[in-house]
């Protein structure tokens, strides 16, 4: 299903496919870049292009209402867990971790109408500080086919069945599930344990008291 254009230098993949979408392109355009100038993360952080690393933006137009593009997040971190042959965790709602630092994350953005850019970046081969990479084995473009099929299959089965199954495959290989994590909400930490994701991605949060607070944005922090 996907169309993959390769570039070797863009400012930020997500632009391009955004302005795509704006032009009325259909769903599956993949665009990848060789290295991106003004990558961006989450939370307005800057997403660095190291040498050998993944850096692509995905258009899926999904029939669903725009309140449940948050579990695409958790479609493609399964797919990347399925898809490549490592050890990773997942950390809420969409990084991927091996051996307890970032490897690769998510970055979904509204582009108007049913258009959503997904933008995936991973460490394949160079780490920028703090950060794991795949290392040596593995190669951007096999890594690049073999999350992009992984999505194919996952994708469909979120389209086709919702959330329930993605759900349950994430937490297989959750971060932190069961255990006492800080949250960031804003400028708010708030404490608890991490209790799972509810059936719509909310992140679940226990506190003392027994009680469950729900989350459907924040940050956890480590
Ligand atoms: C995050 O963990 O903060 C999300 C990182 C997303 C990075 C990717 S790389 C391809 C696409 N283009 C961008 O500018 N960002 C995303």
């Amino acid at each position: 299903m996907w169309r993959i254009e390769f570039l070797e230098t863009v400012d930020s993949t997500q632009d391009l496919v955004m302005q795509r979408a704006e032009e009325g392109e259909p769903e599956g355009l993949v665009i990848h870049a060789g290295h991106q100038e003004k990558g961006r993360g989450r939370h307005g952080r800057i997403w660095a292009s190291l040498p050998g690393n993944l850096q692509m933006s995905v258009l899926l137009r999904p029939q669903k209402p725009i309140n449940q593009a948050v579990q695409l997040s958790y479609v493609v971190a399964v797919s990347i867990a399925a898809a490549v042959d490592k050890d990773f965790q997942l950390k809420w709602p969409n990084d991927i971790y091996v051996g307890g630092r970032k490897c690769g994350g998510v970055l979904i953005e509204a582009c108007g109408g049913d258009a959503l850019a997904i933008g995936i970046g991973m460490n394949v081969r160079s780490a920028p500080d703090g950060h794991a990479c795949l290392g040596e084995g593995y190669e951007v473009d096999a890594v690049r086919d073999a999350v992009l099929g992984a999505l194919a299959e996952h994708y469909g089965l979120w389209l086709a069945e919702g959330f329930e199954p993605i759900r349950v495959k994430w937490l297989k290989n959750a971060l932190n599930l069961k255990q006492m994590i800080q949250f960031k909400v804003h400028e708010a930490v708030h404490s608890g344990v991490f209790a799972g994701v509810g059936p719509d991605g909310a992140l679940l949060l226990r506190g003392d008291d027994g009680t469950i607070t729900t989350f459907q944005a924040g940050e956890v922090l480590l």
